[in-house]
């Protein structure tokens, strides 16, 4: 299993990158949001200089035509940008449409396996399941993460599984033992 870092802190990406146990970033608006009106792009690109891996920048528009313009905004910063887009209906037909421009596509906010399935079958080459938010709601979100592990490896989908939503060390553990490809731990 892969580490990535789930912050838009060029700091903390600064201090995590120095063990060399990272191998990429994931961001969204919200994290974004706690670093003092630093641009996105800009944010993008000096995490790239620190990390040479995927790192993900999320979509915030709703409707397809809109995700896929957004989505090639995002991939423009730079070639390790993975665009972040949300499952739901108008998510997947965007996910399918950017995966044939070669985008490269990490779906969030996963809270099922047929989620996860659908949007390996348009061409996400990540897959991010909510553990901690499915927690939240007395779920288990880590058997949402040996279920999709299950459904990529049975199949050879070539998704990878992305553990999101993290809280706490145990939840890194266990994902690694569930077989999650990557854990991405908050900063
Ligand atoms: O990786 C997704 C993460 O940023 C959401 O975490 O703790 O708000 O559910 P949380």
């Amino acid at each position: 299993m892969q580490l990535f870092l789930d912050t838009a802190s060029i700091d903390e990406v600064r201090a995590a990158a120095k063990y060399g146990v990272i191998s990429g970033v994931t961001t969204n608006p919200s994290l974004l949001a706690k670093e003092g009106g630093v641009s996105y792009k800009q944010r993008i690109i000096e995490i790239a200089d620190v990390i040479d891996g995927p790192i993900s920048a999320e979509c915030v528009t709703r409707t397809a035509d809109d995700l896929v313009a957004e989505a090639r905004v995002l991939a423009s910063w730079h070639p390790n940008v993975v665009v972040k887009i949300p499952i739901d209906e108008q998510g997947l037909e965007a996910i399918y449409r950017c995966t044939r421009e070669g985008i490269r596509i990490n779906t969030t906010l996963i809270f099922s396996p047929n989620q996860a399935l659908l949007a390996a079958l348009a061409g996400a080459s990540f897959l991010s399941p909510f553990v901690g938010r499915i927690d939240d709601i007395s779920g288990d979100g880590m058997e949402l993460i040996q279920q999709c592990v299950q459904i990529v490896e049975t199949h050879n989908l070539g998704a990878r599984v992305l553990a999101a939503s993290l809280r706490h060390p145990l939840h890194v553990a266990q994902a690694a033992m569930a077989g999650a490809h990557i854990a991405t731990i908050p900063g």
